[in-house]
């Protein structure tokens, strides 16, 4: 019995540690699915893993993204779960003041609570960065206050709806393709930058690095119409395009940083939710 009581001791110790564990790796995933890590980590100067400090340019001034890691002054490291859900949820920082929505919270918006929850605990398990990320560089009429005003005009915090028609996959590949903010680049914008959902995903010229974006809607000559799931699912992972060459500009980052991390359910799910949209 004696022989017992160490293990016993050793397992107890252990079991509730390997729970966490589980959870922050399903947060880690999470964070890899919604694409943070791109846009928080300044790859083109090395910069450290969510370390912030990425010049992101846009027609209306060029913003830094700040530092996300655990770092408790420099980081987050301080955040409760509900700034989290207040940040991802509704654009507010933890001083109530509205964020630029070049953080596409009009995307995040969607993510459901448990979601959140999961990253906020995968972000706290982030090595701690000391960078102190620059001032945004904007007009000045792009005070952050304005930003009251434009989330009033173009933005209401929505809940993630399945389709109720709709199969469990192809309601994932739903939330994945939205949380993944596809919509963000694919989707073109009115004047004031909002999205134009009536044109969802027919392609865009880019508001960040003022790119090409292609349509990917499954429309037979402008879209992925003559895409099969199996090359969609194959590009996600990869970046390989159907013809044998390779994406580039800003989806190689999405696929190096995001979808490449997804297990092949996921990617099939998305590539059936993705080949269902109407064609336009
Ligand atoms: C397209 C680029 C982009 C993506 C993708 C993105 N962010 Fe950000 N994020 C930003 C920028 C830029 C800001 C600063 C916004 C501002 O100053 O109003 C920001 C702000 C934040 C903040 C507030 C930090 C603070 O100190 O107040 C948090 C937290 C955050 N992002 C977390 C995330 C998480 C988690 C994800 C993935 C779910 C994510 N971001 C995806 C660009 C991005
Ligand atoms: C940061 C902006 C950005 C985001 C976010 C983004 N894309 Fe892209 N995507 C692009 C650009 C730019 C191209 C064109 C790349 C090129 O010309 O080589 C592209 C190309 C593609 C293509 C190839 C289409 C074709 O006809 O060649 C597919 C498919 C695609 N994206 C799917 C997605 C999906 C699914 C998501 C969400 C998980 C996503 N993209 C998120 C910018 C983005």
């Amino acid at each position: 019995m004696c022989r017992w009581i160490p293990i016993l001791l050793l397992l107890l110790a252990a079991g509730p540690l390997r729970a966490d564990d589980v959870l922050i790796r399903k947060g880690e995933y999470l964070v890899r699915a919604a694409g943070c890590v791109s846009c928080h980590t300044d790859h083109e100067n090395d910069g450290p893993f969510l370390a912030g400090g990425r010049a992101l340019v846009t027609p209306f001034g060029t913003f830094y993204s700040p530092n996300i890691t655990s770092h408790p002054q420099h980081g987050i490291g301080r955040w409760s779960d509900d700034d989290f859900l207040r940040a991802l949820r509704d654009g507010v920082a933890p001083d109530g003041s509205h964020y630029y929505p070049v953080f596409p919270y009009t995307s995040y918006t969607q993510l459901k609570d448990d979601d959140i929850r999961l990253m906020a605990a995968y972000l706290r398990t982030v090595r701690p960065a000391v960078t102190d990320v620059r001032e945004h560089e904007l007009p000045w009429y792009l005070f952050r206050r304005m930003m009251a005003v434009w989330k009033w005009l173009f933005f209401e915090p929505t809940e993630f709806a399945e389709m109720p028609t709709g199969s469990a996959e192809h309601n994932r590949g739903a939330y994945l393709v939205v949380i993944g903010h596809c919509s963000e680049c694919h989707t073109p914008r009115n004047r004031f930058g909002a999205l134009d959902v009536t044109r969802y995903l027919v392609g865009a010229r880019s508001g960040i690095g003022d790119e090409l974006v292609p349509n990917i809607t499954p429309d037979r000559s402008a879209g992925i119409g003559k895409w099969s799931k199996d090359d969609l699912t194959y590009f996600l992972a990869t970046g390989a395009l159907p013809d044998g060459d390779y994406v580039g500009s800003s989806m190689a980052e999405v696929i190096d940083d995001s979808t490449s991390h997804l297990n092949s359910a996921d990617l099939q799910a998305m590539a059936v939710y993705l080949k269902s949209l109407p064609a336009m």
